[in-house]
């Protein structure tokens, strides 16, 4: 274990503001693997990946060394002045990894700065004005992507206006379907309901792209059928509509497959990529094909940071590490024991209503045993777990389920030891 540094403790309060709201009073030292180290040095199992990000685990060796060579070299080679290794270097790993017609990469340093992007270029390549997002997705906080955005109130509400002509349908979340039919019908419900936007609200020629999250994750972990997701892509193919899909939490391995599309034999047109593209590092890019890209003119977008030489350096580390590694291969393995045991605790404890999720993007829904949202569960499941040293954050409109998304490094030991604290963590709510 590294030294703990000496440090003078300041108060977060002082210095930053309350809207930077904040899930544990950890200060922390420094973190490896699955773990993160507290000031006073004690250990805690980080099962949120610093919201689903470090998933080649906290401060890789491979990473780091990569970081600190690169920083010794060169740390800004402005993207529009000077061209260097690193930000080719990684667009190329990055389409190593994608279907054919993911092969140009413009790199940004935020997930929503990767959606502005990603929207952007589907109005320049379209020539139309407006974006069909699904309810509950979230998207980012800059005021483009607020528009897309519908999982809490709180992050779009009080910022109006927004950026006008985005239509939003319901996201296929099948634990609450309002569907009374058979349930193996309900993604056609959802279907006929995003079909209905032509029919009530928007001309389809109007319409530049529909953006989703592949797997929806702030919103709460709904994982879509194939079924749903191949005709999304068909309604775009017949209106000649660009598929975004938003790989920001999904991506990266973290479903199971270096990509979420992948499990449902699906190509999106532009694919934004963020969070553990480079491990930490502020890194996101769009993605897509060079057909499309070449609509944008030179200097039609841009950014002073956009392919950083430390952050791309970090990024080709990363895909190394995630190839090397077989990291999908562990998320898959490992998301298996995982929702195995969860559903063992869930039979166990009816509190738990649905567990859900790809891979290591897992998440169980907390219901009163009337099945309404139950928010309280959620709250003393994840400060019990706090207690045994173990991180955990939320997602669903209403704080309503817990997300499990431990690196991607786990193993087996950790995962069981992890179920543990989790059981007695439920028991403690029921
Ligand atoms: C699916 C998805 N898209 C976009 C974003 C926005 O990313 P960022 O916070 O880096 O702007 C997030 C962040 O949680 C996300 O989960």
């Amino acid at each position: 274990m590294a030294q703990l540094v000496e440090q003078e403790l300041l108060n977060p309060s002082d210095y930053i503001p309350r809207v930077v709201g904040r899930y544990s009073p950890l200060l922390i030292d420094h973190g490896k693997g699955i773990y993160v180290w507290d000031v006073n040095g004690e250990r805690y199992a980080d099962f949120t990946s610093g919201i689903a990000v470090v998933n080649t685990g906290h401060c890789h060796p491979r990473v780091v060394a990569a970081i600190q060579e690169q920083a010794a070299r060169i740390i800004h080679a402005q993207a529009n002045i000077l061209a260097h290794s690193p930000m080719m270097q990684a667009a190329k790993l990055l389409t190593e990894t994608t279907t054919p017609n993911l092969n140009q990469v413009f790199w940004t340093n935020s997930g929503a700065e990767a959606i502005e992007g990603a929207i952007k270029l589907a109005k320049v390549a379209t020539g139309r004005p407006a974006v069909i997002a699904f309810k509950g997705a979230f998207h980012g906080r800059t005021h483009a992507t607020m528009a897309v955005t519908s999982s809490r109130v709180k992050v779009r509400g009080h910022y109006e206006p927004l950026i006008p002509s985005v239509y939003h349908a319901p996201y296929p979340y099948l634990f609450r379907s309002p569907y009374k039919g058979a349930p193996e019908d309900a993604d056609l419900f959802y279907f006929a309901e995003l079909e209905a936007l032509f029919d009530q609200m928007v001309m389809p020629d109007d319409v530049a792209a529909i953006l989703a999250e592949t797997v929806l994750g702030e919103g709460g972990y709904m994982v879509p059928t194939k079924r749903w997701m191949q005709m999304v892509r068909e309604l775009c193919d017949r209106h000649g509509i660009l598929l975004i899909l938003d790989e920001v939490q999904s991506g990266m391995g973290r479903t199971g497959t270096m990509w979420a599309y992948e499990h449902f034999d699906v190509v999106p047109d532009i694919m934004a990529v963020a969070k553990g593209v480079a491990s930490g590092m502020p890194v996101s890019a769009v993605v897509s094909d060079r057909a499309l890209m070449d609509k944008w003119a030179p200097g039609a977008h841009g950014g002073t940071y956009g392919g950083n030489a430390v952050g791309t350096a970090a990024a080709v580390a990363t895909f190394e590490v995630m190839r090397d590694e077989d990291l999908p291969g562990n998320a898959a393995r490992m998301g298996e024991i995982l929702m195995a045991g969860l559903r063992e605790i869930q039979a166990d404890y009816p509190v738990i209503g649905d567990v859900r999720g790809l891979g290591l993007m897992v998440a169980t829904e907390f219901v009163h045993p009337d099945g309404s949202p139950n928010p309280e569960a959620v709250k003393t499941v994840i400060a019990k777990a706090f207690e045994e040293k173990t991180l955990l954050i939320t997602c669903g409109t209403y704080d309503q389920a817990i997300r499990i998304v431990p690196p991607l490094v786990v193993t087996e030991e950790q995962i069981r030891e992890f179920l543990d604290v989790y059981r007695r963590a439920v028991a403690a709510a029921a």
